[in-house]
């Protein structure tokens, strides 16, 4: 049996340029870098500066993944962006990204989900993929969530940064045989709209007309984490037939060390297998999956044939898993 399976042709990821030091917040708010580093695992992270934006980095994460698939934007037929942080309210930022890379044909359009938006956005990537309808997605997770932080806050500004990732994806034919195919395997996206309240901005374009600041109940946020994280794993599992023990390597949504750590614990993941990525950049929402992939796979860690678990759980609540081989 053929089906067809979206294979990942190139990765690429970008980083705002100045970076901000735990020691650099504790002489703005009352905080510490031993508090910070306890706590979260995070050492530093990247601010945008002026210029700087979710199209702007994004556009370079693009470029990045297409050089690496030795593709031009010509070889595109959709562009996805998952981003909660657009540089306008519209157009999107897909389209914004579409235009400089000097695309007119095909199509593009963003996505929201949150710290969740990258995998929600290589599920529906994987979907046009595998009906035949497109052959090459390229799949972009950009956030500049430290344009809605309270630099006052905190219990919030320590913990994100900005940032972006990418991937081409791309429609190929494989056996149907998940233990020997390349590409996504399966996907499973969740959301839960009651816990919206726990994690929100305190504006919107139809409400305040503002974009509003960043506000999170951490220790709910906390509470619900390795839970929902589990739950999609565990789906995964059960659709395939894998194991913790399967796995090559596990690229868990960078909020907080101690929630990564905690449910690759309860998974019986390895350490070893556990790709970490938030001491350097703090949590980049949309954008750090594909930053961790991108910086996992740029040191030579994930190779072809590898198998790759994806997790994000974020605002909404959502929270979603995608199980591919490399
Ligand atoms: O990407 C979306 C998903 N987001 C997440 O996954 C975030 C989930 N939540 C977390 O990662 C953690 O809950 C936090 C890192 C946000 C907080 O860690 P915590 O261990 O849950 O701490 P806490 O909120 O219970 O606060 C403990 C103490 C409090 O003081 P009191 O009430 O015990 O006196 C806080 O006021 O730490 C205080 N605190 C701080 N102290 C120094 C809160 N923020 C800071 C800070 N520096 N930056």
């Amino acid at each position: 049996m053929t089906i067809k399976r979206s294979v990942v042709l190139g990765v690429g990821s970008a980083l705002p340029a100045r970076v901000v030091t735990n020691e650099e917040l504790a002489k703005k708010v009352d905080t510490s870098d031993e508090w910070i580093v306890q706590r979260t695992g995070i050492r530093q992270r990247y601010i945008a500066g002026e210029g700087e934006t979710s199209s702007t980095l994004g556009l370079k994460a693009a470029e990045a993944a297409l050089k690496d698939a030795g593709l031009t934007s010509a070889d595109l037929d959709l562009i996805i962006v998952a981003t909660t942080t657009p540089d306008l309210t519209f157009p999107s930022t897909a389209t914004q990204i579409q235009a400089r890379l000097g695309m007119t044909h095909g199509a593009a359009f963003d996505i929201q989900a949150v710290c969740s938006g990258f995998v929600y956005g290589v599920t529906i990537a994987d979907k046009f993929l595998t009906s035949g309808s497109h052959n090459r997605i390229l799949v972009i997770g950009v956030d500049t969530l430290s344009r809605i932080i309270d630099w006052n806050d905190r219990t919030t500004c320590v913990l994100f940064g900005d940032g972006a990732g990418a991937i081409v994806l791309e429609a190929q034919n494989q056996k149907g045989d998940v233990n020997t195919d390349r590409g996504v395997l399966t996907t499973h996206i969740r959301s839960d709209g009651r816990h919206g309240p726990k994690l929100c901005a305190t504006g919107g374009p139809s409400t305040t007309g503002t974009s509003g600041v960043l506000t999170m109940e951490g220790k709910e946020v906390f509470k619900h984490a390795v839970g929902m994280i589990t739950d999609v794993i565990t789906d995964a599992y059960a659709a395939t037939g894998f194991t913790s023990d399967d796995l090559d390597w596990f690229v868990p949504h960078q909020a907080n060390k101690r929630i990564i750590n905690s449910s690759a614990d309860k998974l019986g993941i390895a350490p070893e297998k556990v790709v970490i990525t938030v001491d350097r950049h703090g949590n980049t929402s949309a954008a750090s999956i594909p930053l961790a992939l991108a910086t996992a796979y740029g040191e030579g860690r994930i190779k072809k044939g590898d198998l790759v678990m994806l997790e994000a759980m974020g605002g909404g609540f959502t929270w979603a898993s995608a199980l591919l081989r490399w």
